[in-house]
C-alpha cells in the first residue's frame, strides 16, 4: 500500500520564500527585473514570491515540458513562450519549481540568451542536487531535497496531485516513510543557515 507522506509543510514553504524575496530584493535593486514563471509546476511558488518582490517587477510567463511520468524524457519543448522584445536589455530571473537533472533549465538559458537580456539568473524551489548531469548551478534555491520524486505546491505526477498546498511524497514502504520523515526535519533546518 502507498501513502502520501508529507516533506516540506505550508509553514515552511512560506518562511524560506520570503528570505528569497529578501534576498532578490536586495540584490536587483534600481535593476530592471523580469522574473519568468515557467509553467506549470512553478505556478504556486511564483504567486508565493512575486507579492513579495518589489513593486515594479515585470512578470511574464512560459511553459516548457519536459517530463513524462517519474523520468525526464530528455528533450523539451516550448509550449509558451515570450513576447518579442519582452527581455531585450533586462535583468532576467527564471522562477522555476524543480531542478533534477539539469536539462531543462539549460535549454532554456540557452534559449533565453539569444533573446539578448542584459543578465539571466535563475531561482528554484527544490534542488535535486544528487541527480544532476550537467553543470548548471541554480543562483537562488529554497530547498536541497534528496532524492525523493515530490508532488504538490505545483508539482505533478502525470498532471495530478499540484494542488496539495505543501510538498508531499509518495511513500510505498515503512522504510520510505521513516526516510521522509527523517529528511523533512532535515530540510527544516535548512531555514536556519540562510
Ligand atoms: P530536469 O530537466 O531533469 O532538471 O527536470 C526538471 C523538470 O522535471 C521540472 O521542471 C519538473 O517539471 C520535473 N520534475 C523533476 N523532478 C520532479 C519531481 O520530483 N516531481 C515532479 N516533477 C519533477
Ligand atoms: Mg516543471
Amino acid at each position: 500500500m502507498s501513502s502520501i507522506e508529507n516533506l516540506i509543510d505550508e509553514k515552511t514553504l512560506q518562511e524560506r520564500i520570503s528570505q528569497l524575496a529578501d534576498e532578490i530584493n536586495h540584490d536587483y535593486l534600481d535593476k530592471n527585473l523580469v522574473v519568468i514563471c515557467i509553467l506549470k509546476g512553478a505556478f504556486y511558488f511564483y504567486a508565493d514570491l512575486t507579492r513579495k518582490l518589489n513593486p515594479g517587477t515585470r512578470l511574464e510567463f512560459m511553459r516548457v515540458k519536459s517530463y513524462e511520468g517519474e523520468n525526464s524524457t530528455g528533450k523539451v519543448d516550448i509550449k509558451l513562450d515570450l513576447d518579442e522584445g519582452s527581455i531585450k536589455d533586462k535583468d532576467v530571473l527564471i522562477i522555476e519549481d524543480i531542478i533534477d537533472s539539469g536539462n531543462t533549465m539549460t535549454f532554456l538559458q540557452n534559449y533565453l540568451e539569444e533573446k539578448k537580456p542584459n543578465s539571466i539568473k535563475l531561482c528554484v524551489l527544490l534542488d535535486k542536487q544528487e541527480r544532476r548531469t550537467s553543470t548548471i548551478k541554480p543562483d537562488y534555491v529554497g530547498f536541497t531535497i534528496p532524492n525523493h520524486f515530490v508532488i504538490g505546491y505545483g508539482l505533478d505526477l502525470n498532471e495530478k496531485y499540484r494542488n496539495y498546498p505543501e510538498i508531499n511524497c509518495i511513500a510505498n514502504k515503512d522504510e520510505e516513510v521513516n526516510k521522509i520523515e527523517k529528511d523533512k526535519q532535515l530540510i527544516k533546518k535548512q531555514l536556519k543557515n540562510h
